[in-house]
C-alpha cells in the first residue's frame, strides 16, 4: 500500500483525521481508519489484516484501486479519484451460519442511507445489495469471509458521464447531477449508518431481523421485491419468477410461474418488469 497523496482529478483527497472526528471519535466502532493513495484492492488488504489478527473496526479507504474486485469473481474497475472505494473489517460473534447472510444486505441499507443523506439521490437497492438510482447501478458491495472475520467492501461511482463509465448499466453521482468533492464526508456518513445497523443487528440478534427493524427497512428500499425477475444462479442456471420477499437468512424468495417458492442465497438478479 502506498501513502495517501492527491487523487488524479476531481474530489479532494480523503482525510483520515477528519474521518475520525466525523464518525464520532473514540465512541465509534471504527477504531483504525487508514487512507491510502493506491492499492490493488482494499478488500484484499483488509482480508490480509484479518489473517494477521486485526481487530473489528478497521477501515481501509483508497483513492485508487488497481485490481478492484466485484461480486461473482468479476473485476471492479474505476479511474483514479473517480470513485469512493473502501473496506471494513467486522468480526461478528459466533452465530449460526445462515443469519450472517444479512450482513451484505445491511451494508447495502447503510450505503443507500449514507448516499441519500449526503447527496439527496434516490438511492434504492437491488437484491442483495446493489445500490441503484433508477435502474442504474451507483454503488456495489462485496462481502468476503475469512474465518470469523467478514470484510465488506463498498465502491461508489462518483465521477463519470454516460460515455465514460466502465459499464453501460452504471450510474455515478456526477451523472445524477451531484457535484460532490468532499468524499470524506460521504464516507463518514456511510460508516455511521453502517455502525448503527451493525450494532442493532448484533444486539437484537442476527436472526431477529423483524425485531431489529432491518427487514422492514430493507423491504421499503429494495426495488427487487414485487418485481418479475430473472436470477442467474451459480452453475449457469436461471430462475424466472416473482420476487416476493427476503427471508430471515437474507435469501431472496422467488415464486416461479409453476412450482414452489425458491430461496436464493447467491446469484445475479435482472429486473424484468
Ligand atoms: C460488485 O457490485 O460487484 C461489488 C463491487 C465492490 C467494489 C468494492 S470497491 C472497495 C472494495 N475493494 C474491492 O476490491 N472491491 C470492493
Amino acid at each position: 500500500m502506498a501513502h495517501a497523496t492527491s487523487p488524479d482529478a476531481g474530489a479532494e483527497p480523503l482525510s483520515a483525521v477528519r474521518l475520525r472526528s466525523e464518525v464520532g471519535g473514540s465512541a465509534s466502532m471504527w477504531t483504525d481508519l487508514r487512507v491510502v493513495a493506491e492499492t490493488g484492492s482494499t478488500n484484499e488488504d483488509a482480508l490480509k489484516q484479518a489473517v494477521d489478527g486485526a481487530a473489528e473496526g478497521l477501515v481501509i479507504a483508497a483513492e485508487s484501486q488497481t485490481a478492484g474486485r466485484g461480486r461473482q469473481g468479476r473485476r471492479w474497475l474505476t479511474r483514479p479519484g473517480a470513485a469512493l472505494t473502501f473496506s471494513v473489517l467486522l468480526r461478528p460473534q459466533p452465530v449460526q451460519r445462515a443469519p450472517r447472510g444479512w450482513l451484505p444486505l445491511l451494508a447495502g441499507l447503510a450505503t443507500a442511507a449514507g448516499l441519500r443523506q449526503r447527496t439527496g439521490v434516490d438511492a434504492r437497492l437491488k437484491w442483495p445489495n446493489d445500490v441503484l438510482v433508477g435502474d442504474l447501478k451507483l454503488a456495489g458491495i462485496l462481502a468476503e469471509q475469512c474465518g470469523d472475520a467478514i470484510v465488506v467492501g463498498i465502491g461508489v461511482n462518483v465521477l463519470g458521464r454516460e460515455d465514460d463509465l466502465p459499464v453501460a448499466t452504471e450510474m455515478s453521482l456526477e451523472r445524477c447531477g451531484v457535484d460532490l468533492t468532499d468524499l470524506t464526508c460521504l464516507l463518514a456518513a456511510i460508516l455511521r449508518e453502517l455502525e448503527a445497523r451493525y450494532r442493532r443487528w448484533c444486539e437484537v440478534g442476527p436472526g431477529e431481523v423483524d425485531a431489529s427493524g432491518l427487514r422492514e427497512e430493507y423491504r421499503s428500499l429494495c426495488d427487487t421485491l414485487g418485481r418479475a425477475v430473472l436470477v442467474q444462479l451459480p452453475g449457469d442456471r436461471e430462475l424466472a419468477g416473482l420476487a416476493v420477499d427476503v427471508d430471515g437468512a437474507g435469501q431472496l424468495m422467488v415464486r416461479p410461474r409453476r412450482g414452489e417458492l425458491v430461496a436464493v442465497s447467491a446469484g445475479d438478479v435482472i429486473h424484468v418488469r
